[in-house]
């Protein structure tokens, strides 16, 4: 008699098969194959690791004062949903999405809400969670936007914060997963033009802008 149909177990027996063929660890996959994509700039094993880290820390840090995680759209998404499997405490979450860039590589200089967000921040403990920090025009942005809704506290966590950006106290930084060199990358939620969220690892975008 065959498996009934909806066999779970068997369906994610296969599944992690399949992952461990096509995935992480050094064997080729479809994304290899795609010239506009250079070096591996951070894995997949390195990403969990460091993302398991700062969910470590920010439990610590939040243990008396459970955080409303503000996801900005849609570059941190991914990112966000690992981030908050590893913060033990019973957060809240949100999303804002803005655009800075548009098609283009380069920054606009001009920040738009798309969407805002659904939860009233008075009182709030609220932790943004950013996909990448380039000349940092878009956080800048987004915190005024959001210190005037009366937070009792405001932090940010981002994945990845580029070399070219100067150092700015103001921007409230506290938690960076890693520090990477002003290149365009893509991949675990960053795109170019919409393309290569699904990226499970993070890459150098090797082609100029998109057409
Ligand atoms: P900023 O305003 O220059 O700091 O740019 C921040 C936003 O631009 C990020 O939230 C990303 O959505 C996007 N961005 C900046 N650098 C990159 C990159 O290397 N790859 C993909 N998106 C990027
Ligand atoms: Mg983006």
């Amino acid at each position: 008699m065959s498996a009934p149909v909806g066999d779970l177990a068997g369906q994610g027996a296969s599944g992690a098969d399949l992952g461990a063929l096509s995935g992480s660890r050094g064997v080729l996959s479809e994304w290899d194959a795609d010239p506009a994509l250079g070096r591996v700039v951070l894995s997949v094993e390195q990403i969990a690791r460091r993302v398991a880290e700062l969910g470590k820390m920010i439990t610590a840090d939040y243990a008396s004062r459970p955080p409303l995680l503000v996801g900005v759209l849609k570059g941190a998404f991914m990112f966000l949903a690992d981030l908050a499997r590893e913060i033990q405490l019973p957060l809240e979450l949100d999303f804002m999405a803005v655009s800075s860039y548009g098609r283009a590589t380069k920054t606009s200089g001009v920040v738009r809400i798309l969407k805002d967000l659904d939860i009233d921040l008075t009182g709030r403990h609220v932790l943004v969670v950013e996909d990448i920090l380039d000349s940092g025009l878009t956080l800048s942005y987004l915190r005024k936007s959001l210190l005037a809704r009366g937070p009792e506290s405001l932090a940010v966590c981002s994945l990845l914060v580029k070399r070219s950006v100067q150092p700015r106290p103001d921007l409230e930084l506290a938690y960076v997963g890693f520090h990477i060199e002003p290149e365009f990358v893509v991949g675990y939620g960053l795109d170019v033009a919409e393309r290569y969220r699904n990226l499970p690892d993070i890459r150098v975008y090797l082609a100029g802008e998109p057409a």
